[in-house]
């Protein structure tokens, strides 16, 4: 998504009285990934590889809506810091998916007990 993209979501979540956002998803690009074996297979990229990207566009977002509906940060939290970081950045709420396929449900109560 462009810096305007982002900039008219927003415009259009607040618009249309919606409740939440979660921010991000899975990422198409491979940049972080390149030359491993399995960089090139289809579909959208999850976990560590979209971490630092998605707390940038939380951070805009956040930047951008101003408090007016609440953020769930998504991407790559797979620790306490990771989850620090997406709050950090201006989300209420993190959700964990790829982290939790590596570590665990020891990874949510990490997290808990942490934040
Ligand atoms: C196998 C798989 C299936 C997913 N299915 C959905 C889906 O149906 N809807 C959706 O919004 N996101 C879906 N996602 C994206 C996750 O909700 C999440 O946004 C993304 O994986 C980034 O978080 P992560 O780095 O913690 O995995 C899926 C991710 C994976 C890995």
């Amino acid at each position: 998504m462009s810096e305007e993209e982002l900039v008219q979501v927003a415009d259009a979540l607040v618009r249309h009285g919606i409740d939440g956002v979660i921010a991000t998803n899975t990422t198409l690009d491979r940049t972080l990934v390149d030359g491993m074996p399995h960089a090139h297979e289809m579909g959208g990229l999850s976990g560590r590889p979209v971490q630092t990207k998605s707390t940038e566009v939380i951070r805009r977002l956040h930047q951008e809506l101003n408090g007016k509906l609440p953020i769930i940060g998504v991407g790559g939290v797979d620790s306490v810091i990771a989850a620090r970081e997406k709050m950090m950045a201006g989300a209420e709420l993190v959700q964990v998916y790829s982290g939790f396929i590596y570590h665990g449900p020891r990874l949510v109560k990490d997290i808990v007990r942490n934040i």
